[in-house]
């Protein structure tokens, strides 16, 4: 039977406390000024400290399944997207399963940095296509101020906390999900990454000292790979389609930095108007963040029947992807 995989529903969730570019003034020798012309950043939010990764997806989880119009019950797989899980192991996933009493789903991780929102819609998709779940609940949620370094302005300037929710179903409502469109280089890896803490590198009072359980990052470097990448990624997935660059409705893009995201839509002659930004209020959230601006572009636009919304997202890895969801018109 041919199937077609559709997200039916989608949620986020933002922590309460706002750190502003005037706090990290006191923090770091940086300015609001440097802040919002470079990156077009303004505020992101911070979770609680007794406030982790599970907790904030929880949240974002709930919502998604009410606007799907699901409980708990009907969700065959868990997928969830960080690089701040609660812990190394179990998964996210798991402890996530747990606190929504999820029982009859399969969970786990997935990590492709600040592509997983896309990597997991892409697993989702895949599980839905071949009959092995009819509903996928994806939850991306990050507590990346527990690996920021607030005394780095090359990094804490870009990061919040919050997470992200669809349900991907074989019923035929909400989006359709099309293309995607998912690519890795290994081979950069140095350019984004939290040296220790894994095998390679043991935890140790030396890897304390040293600061290697802080994200570290290449900014230049990533600049320059993260416009071309998404692109290809954007390019072959319209290709798939025969979709052309005034067919596309909505940009929804990973929210790294204005600059880039400037780039992306002038590579495919899109008026900004046509970019849905939340930049300038959560900043960088990883995982979570293209799935924070889906959410809250469905939740304040109205799309109409057929009209074509392009996802672009790339992180470490390096990781990068595309995707194109179609509006069925049903709700
Ligand atoms: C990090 C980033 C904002 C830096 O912007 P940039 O324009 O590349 O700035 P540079 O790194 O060239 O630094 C320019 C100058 O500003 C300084 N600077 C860096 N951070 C600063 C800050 N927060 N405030 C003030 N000055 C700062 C640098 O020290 C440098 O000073 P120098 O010229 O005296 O050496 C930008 O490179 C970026 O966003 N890269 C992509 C990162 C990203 O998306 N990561 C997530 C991937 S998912």
């Amino acid at each position: 039977m041919s199937k077609k995989a559709y997200i039916i529903g989608t949620g986020s969730y933002l922590p309460q406390r706002i750190l502003s570019n005037q706090d990290l003034e006191k923090l770091v020798d940086t300015t609001d000024e440097w802040i919002v012309t470079r990156t077009g950043m303004k505020e992101r939010r911070l979770a609680e400290v007794d406030e982790f990764s599970s907790d904030m997806g929880k949240k974002a989880a709930l919502r998604a399944l009410d606007s799907a119009g699901l409980c708990v019950g009907d969700i065959d797989l868990i997928l969830v997207a960080t690089i701040t899980p609660d812990h190394i192991f179990p998964s996210t996933a798991c402890f996530l399963q747990a606190q929504l009493g999820a029982d009859k789903a399969a969970a786990l991780d997935v990590q492709a940095a600040c592509t997983g929102y896309l990597y997991a819609l892409s697993l989702a998709r895949a599980h839905i296509l071949s009959g092995a779940a009819r509903n996928v609940l994806i939850v991306a949620t990050e507590k990346l101020s527990s690996i920021v370094d607030y005394t780095d302005r090359g990094t804490c300037i870009l990061f919040g906390d919050g997470a992200s929710s669809c349900v991907v179903s074989s019923t035929p409502k909400g989006f359709e999900v099309q293309e995607i469109s998912l690519g890795a280089d290994g081979l950069q890896a140095e350019l984004l990454s939290l040296p220790a803490g894994g095998c390679r590198m043991p935890a140790s009072t030396q890897t304390v000292m040293d600061k290697l359980h802080y994200l570290r990052m290449d900014g230049k470097e990533v600049f320059k790979h993260a416009v071309r990448r998404m692109e290809h990624a954007s390019k072959q997935c319209m290709e798939k389609m025969g979709l052309s660059e005034a067919e596309i409705s909505w940009l929804v893009p990973h929210q790294a930095n204005i600059r880039i995201i400037e780039s992306l839509a002038k590579r495919f002659s899109l008026p900004m108007e046509k970019v849905f930004l939340t930049i300038h209020k959560y900043g960088n959230t990883s995982a979570s963040s293209i799935g924070i601006a889906l959410d809250e572009l469905v939740r304040t636009q109205k799309l109409e029947k057929g009209e074509h919304v392009l996802l672009a997202a790339f992180g470490a890895g390096l990781t990068w992807g595309a995707g194109v969801l179609t509006m069925t018109g049903e709700c």
